[in-house]
């Protein structure tokens, strides 16, 4: 056997589950079960969960957003730091009395915290009220686990400890119906010092160029416009498939797939872009002018211990050539402070590649020590407050910088793809530029989903407002 077929789960595991669907939902005829799902951390998780609404559907469930009324719970867990995992434990506390309360209610976590053996432990003795827990890498085999639960086996629990697989022919239920989301590849090869991914989430498979290309062309049958890419380190696509065809190669195929208007993808490891993504960025007319490229830190020494493979200079060199070849792109960024050994100098080191390099926004974090990695076993943390002093200095340098790129946008008009109402206020519109910046706006409900041109007003430092045009 292959390598690629030990990891594609075969069709007739995938008939088996369709089964345990068709089961599932016999058992509930006549009654209306609810579902809700919780989801914490990235978007490669919303997609997850967007899997297991999609399983749920086919087994009878409607979703509902209010937690104690739902026969099914899940809460589809993020361990990339601690304050997720603390969050996860702060629900599952409060869900005892409700239990208590309904005891045929389901409750279920899964996602990365499960895929530590000490987490499970610890909700199985501390959490008693917990019926179901299953991991990352056996997403698709939920609706046997639900059956295996409602036939009274409590508690299910089904972890795996695998390098991944591939599932394709499993259902799917979009929480958004403007924009989707398509994971193009699984897990992680990069081993980041500070980063559990990889533990996690296994090792990388991409999926097949024709199967993603197929999926993409029945989104834009069903009306998205917009879609965006997902997987850990994007620029590593194709690797591990027969051959061997590269990020920039699928961006290819999939520009001009009529009504496919914009194309993003997330994350991208600057070790890995290549000159060839660069001039598929710029020529291919779908993609969007947007990237997300984590820097992590400025200093060389630091960026050697987070085993990231980069140092500054090659980093800013990289985001110049980018910005140079793209004239308007965004750039957007990820930034930790307080890796283990961080000095003073190191920490100005990241504020100088800030300033020099001026991202539109950057999602910065405080380290967080995750057990199994190698920067949590070193003995020269960081004190927390040196740590918070830090991020606080890098917040205020980040903002002054984006609030300084969105006005030079003033007066200018941009093409918005409207969202809907502002989440802060209903009368107001809200969407996106292509270089991926909010914009809020006047206009009416039905613009949702739709175009329009906006001409930038005023400016914030996280959104812009305008004026349609
Ligand atoms: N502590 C803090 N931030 C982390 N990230 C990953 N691991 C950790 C950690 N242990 C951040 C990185 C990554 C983003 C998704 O989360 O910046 O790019
Ligand atoms: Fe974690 Fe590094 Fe992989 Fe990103 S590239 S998921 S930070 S190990």
């Amino acid at each position: 056997m292959s390598r690629r077929e030990e990891i594609c789960v075969p069709g007739d595991e995938i008939l088996r589950q369709r089964e345990f669907m068709r089961l599932v939902r016999e058992q509930s005829i006549g009654e209306i079960k609810k579902y809700n799902i919780q989801t914490f951390g990235c978007q490669m998780n919303e997609n997850d969960s967007e899997r297991l609404a999609g399983m749920l559907s086919e087994m009878g469930y409607v979703e509902t957003e209010n937690r104690d009324e739902s026969d099914l719970i899940i809460y589809n867990t993020c361990c990339v730091r601690e304050n997720a995992e603390l969050k996860v434990y702060g629900h599952l506390g409060s869900l005892k009395k409700l239990k208590e309360k309904k005891p045929d209610m389901i409750i279920a976590v899964c996602g990365c915290m499960m895929q530590q053996p000490e987490v499970v432990e610890h909700i199985k003795s501390t959490y008693r009220h917990v019926d179901l827990i299953f991991g990352t890498h056996n997403l698709h085999k939920f609706p046997e686990l639900v059956y295996n639960v409602l036939r009274g086996e409590t508690p299910v629990v089904d972890v795996m400890d695998s390098a991944g697989f591939v599932v394709e022919g499993m259902p799917i239920r979009r929480s958004n119906g403007i924009k989707a989301w398509v994971t193009i590849m699984y897990g992680c090869n990069n081993f980041c010092s500070y980063c559990i991914v990889p533990y996690v989430r296994g090792r990388e498979r991409s999926r097949s160029m024709e199967v993603i290309y197929d999926e993409v062309l029945s989104l834009a049958r069903e009306g998205y416009s917009e879609i965006t890419l997902l997987g850990q380190n994007v620029n590593s696509y194709g690797l591990d498939l027969p051959d061997k065809p590269s990020f920039a190669d699928l961006l290819r195929k999939l520009d001009g797939i009529d009504g496919i208007k914009r194309i993003r993808f997330m994350t991208s490891h600057p070790k890995d872009l290549s000159d060839d993504l660069i001039d598929a960025m710029r020529d291919l007319k779908s993609v969007c002018p947007h990237l997300h490229l984590p820097l992590q830190a400025g200093s060389t020494k630091v960026l050697r211990e987070m085993n990231r493979k980069y140092t500054k200079e090659q980093y800013i060199e990289l985001a110049e050539r980018i910005k140079s070849r793209i004239p308007g792109i965004a750039l957007t960024t990820d930034i930790i402070v307080g890796f283990p050994g961080e000095t003073e100098e190191d920490f100005l080191d990241t504020l100088d590649v800030v300033e020099k390099v001026r991202f539109d926004m950057a999602y910065t974090f405080l380290y967080s020590k995750r057990a199994g990695t190698p920067a949590a076993r070193r003995t020269d943390q960081v004190p927390e407050e040196t740590k918070k002093q830090r991020f606080d200095r890098l917040i205020e340098l980040q903002n002054r910088i984006s609030r300084e790129i969105n006005e030079a946008l003033k007066g200018t008009v941009q093409e918005i793809l409207v969202e809907g109402p502002s989440k802060t206020n209903a009368s107001i519109l809200s969407g996106r530029t292509s270089t991926n910046k909010i914009v809020n706006f006047r206009g009416s409900d039905d613009l949702t989903g739709k175009y329009v041109r906006v001409k930038i007003s005023d400016v914030q430092t996280w959104s812009l407002e305008g004026v349609i045009i």
